[in-house]
């Protein structure tokens, strides 16, 4: 979810204003999301990286996280949507640390969809945490066993990563889940994301050929 900062500096408006704009497009956004049948819903919304920002601009970002999971849970509830954090939680502070296992406990439940919100995430960080996991349980690392080590673990790999905000880069995100995923750049940035957007985005989606490294089935003679 890229862009909160321009959207708010091209209206000369404070980058917070931004990032209140971005939680309304994740509303907006998630709700067509689940209606489409999309079972997961991952949200890069806070990187291990995102600590260096300027201090006000970082407590902005964790008090619109405590009250977005503080306001969402009800709904989700009533939607059947599980609400699930990942992130290390280390630099939060007790209250939000409870808003996100109340969210999860209240929510889980749920059979409509699964939000995950990844939150101080890092892929790098997730991989090297699976990694010692595996070293202190004494278990072999292999494609079949690894992926239950990481914190994505019973989330399906992403079949499509969408990046708003026009840069082209990954910037630590699922690194390990994301090997086959589709990628799909958009100059939109977050907060103007629409509807329509989106559905031109899953259209584009549709559309593609998946081989997973194999050939087609017709180019096979
Ligand atoms: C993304 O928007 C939101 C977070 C990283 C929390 P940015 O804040 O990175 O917005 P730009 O890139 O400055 O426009
Ligand atoms: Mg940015």
């Amino acid at each position: 979810m890229d862009g909160n900062g321009r959207w708010a500096k091209k209206r000369l408006l404070p980058r917070k204003f931004g990032h209140r704009e971005g939680v309304k497009t994740i509303d907006r956004i998630a709700d067509c999301v689940f209606e489409r049948g999309i079972k997961y819903l991952t949200l890069f919304a806070f990187s291990t990286e995102n600590w260096k920002r300027p201090a006000d601009e970082v407590s902005g970002l964790l008090s619109l996280f405590a009250g977005y999971l503080r306001r969402k849970v009800p709904k989700m509830v009533k939607n059947g949507v599980v609400l699930r954090v990942i992130g290390s939680a280390r630099g939060l502070d007790e209250k939000t640390r409870k808003l996100i296992d109340d969210a999860y406990e209240k929510t889980k439940n749920g059979t409509r969809g699964v939000l995950t919100v990844c939150f101080d995430y890092g892929g790098r960080a997730d991989i090297v945490a699976a990694v010692n996991k595996c070293v202190e349980s004494g278990t072999l690392v292999s494609e079949e066993t690894f992926p239950g080590f990481l914190q994505t673990a019973g989330l399906p790999d992403p079949d499509i990563v969408v990046r708003t905000g026009g840069e082209k880069r990954i910037s630590n995100f699922l690194l390990y889940q994301m090997a086959y995923s589709e990628l799909y750049f958009s100059d939109t940035l977050w907060p103007d994301l629409t509807e329509k957007d989106l559905d031109g985005i899953l259209s584009v989606y549709a559309r593609t050929d998946r081989r997973f490294g194999g050939v087609d089935e017709d180019d096979n003679i």
